[in-house]
C-alpha cells in the first residue's frame, strides 16, 4: 500500500495552524524547497495570504479550510490530501491558543477549547501521519511546544500544562522514532511578535514585557534548520534558552509562586470568586490579613 503511494501521491509538507504567526512563517521557509506545502487553518483570507506567500518562495500551495476542533478532523485532511494527489511527508502542528487569568475565573468551555486544540488537535494529527512516514522510512513532525513547557504557570495553568504534554509526548515519540529516518522535532519559543500574545492576554503580564520578543520569521528558520538536522529539542534564541534552563533548573517553591505573580496584573479577576479585582480582594492588605 505504502510502496502504490509513493507510486501516485507526491510528497508535502502539511503546516496544522499555517494562516498567520510562526506556521504561515514555516511554511514559507518549507516552500523554498520547492514542496508542495498545504496550509491547513480556518480562515481563508489567512490561507489566502499565507499560500501568496508559500508560491513566493517557489513552493506549490494547497489551502484547506478546517476547523481542527472537528472530531474526524484527521479524517478531513487525509481525504483533502489524497483528492489532490499528495501524502503528508513533513507535518508541522502549530495551531494553539493561550488563555491568561486564573483557571478559577476562566471560562470552562475556553479551558477545555485549549485541550481540544493544543492537545487533543496535535496528538490526533501526529497519530494518524507518523505511522506512514515510519513505514516509508522518512519525513517527520514538528510540533510547536514553548517555554512555557518547561515549569507550571499559574495565571495561565492550562496553556502551560498543555505545553508541558507538547514536550513531553514529542519527545518520547523522538526516541521511539530516531532510528527509522523520521525525526520528531518540538520547537519551544519564549515570546513571539504575532496575534497570540494580543490574543490570549499573555503580551500584558509582566513575564511577556520582561522577555524580548522574537520574529516569528526567525523562529521559523531555527526550527526548520532544527527538524531538518533531526534535532529532539529546539529553543531558538538566547534568552529563551536562558529561561527553559533557569525553568527547568529551580525548584517548584521558588519558581511558580515568581511566574504566578509575573503572570497577574492587579485588574484581574481575584481567584477566590469574588467577583472583585485581585488588588481590591485578597490582593489588598485587608484582604492578606483577613486570609491569614
Ligand atoms: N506567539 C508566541 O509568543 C508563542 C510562543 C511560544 C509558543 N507559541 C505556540 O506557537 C503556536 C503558533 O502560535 P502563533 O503565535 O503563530 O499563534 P497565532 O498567530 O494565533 O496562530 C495560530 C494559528 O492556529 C490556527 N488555529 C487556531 N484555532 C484553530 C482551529 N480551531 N482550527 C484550525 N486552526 C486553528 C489559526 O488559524 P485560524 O484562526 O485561521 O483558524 C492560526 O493559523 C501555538 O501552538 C502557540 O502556542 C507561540
Amino acid at each position: 500500500m505504502i510502496e502504490e503511494q509513493r507510486e501516485t501521491l507526491r510528497p508535502a509538507v502539511v503546516v496544522v495552524g499555517g494562516s498567520r504567526g510562526i506556521g504561515r512563517a514555516i511554511a514559507k521557509v518549507a516552500a523554498r524547497d520547492g514542496t508542495a506545502v498545504v496550509l491547513v487553518a480556518r480562515s481563508l483570507d489567512g490561507l489566502a495570504a499565507a499560500a501568496s506567500d508559500v508560491k513566493e518562495a517557489g513552493g506549490q500551495a494547497f489551502m484547506f479550510s478546517l476547523d481542527l476542533r472537528a472530531t474526524d478532523a484527521s479524517a478531513q485532511l487525509k481525504e483533502f490530501l489524497a483528492s489532490n494527489g499528495l501524502f503528508c511527508e513533513v507535518l508541522v502542528n502549530s495551531a494553539g491558543y493561550g488563555l491568561r487569568g486564573a483557571a478559577t475565573t476562566l471560562p470552562i468551555t475556553d479551558q477545555l477549547g485549549m485541550v481540544d486544540l493544543n492537545i487533543r488537535a496535535l496528538t490526533d494529527m501526529t497519530l494518524n501521519f507518523l505511522p506512514g512516514m515510519v513505514a516509508r522510512g522518512r519525513g517527520g513532525v514538528l510540533n510547536l511546544g514553548s517555554i512555557a513547557g518547561f515549569t507550571p504557570g499559574p495565571n495561565m495553568a492550562l496553556y502551560y500544562a498543555s505545553k508541558a504534554f507538547v514536550r513531553s509526548f514529542s519527545e518520547a515519540l523522538y526516541q521511539e522514532v530516531k532510528s527509522t529516518g523520521v525525526t520528531v522535532t518540538c520547537v519551544a519559543p519564549g515570546p513571539v511578535a504575532t496575534e497570540f500574545l494580543e490574543s490570549s492576554g499573555a503580551g500584558r503580564a509582566a513575564l511577556f514585557k520582561i522577555l524580548p520578543k522574537l520574529s516569528a520569521d526567525y523562529v521559523a528558520e531555527r526550527a526548520w534548520r532544527g527538524f531538518k538536522s533531526g534535532r529532539r529539542l529546539v529553543v531558538p534564541g538566547l534568552s529563551a534558552k536562558l529561561v527553559a534552563f533557569v525553568a527547568s533548573s529551580l525548584p517548584s517553591a521558588v519558581k511558580v509562586p515568581l511566574i504566578g505573580r509575573l503572570q497577574r496584573r492587579s485588574r484581574d479577576l481575584c481567584p477566590c470568586g469574588s467577583g472583585k479585582p485581585f488588588k481590591e480582594c485578597c490582593g489588598s492588605r485587608e484582604g492578606r490579613r483577613a486570609s491569614a
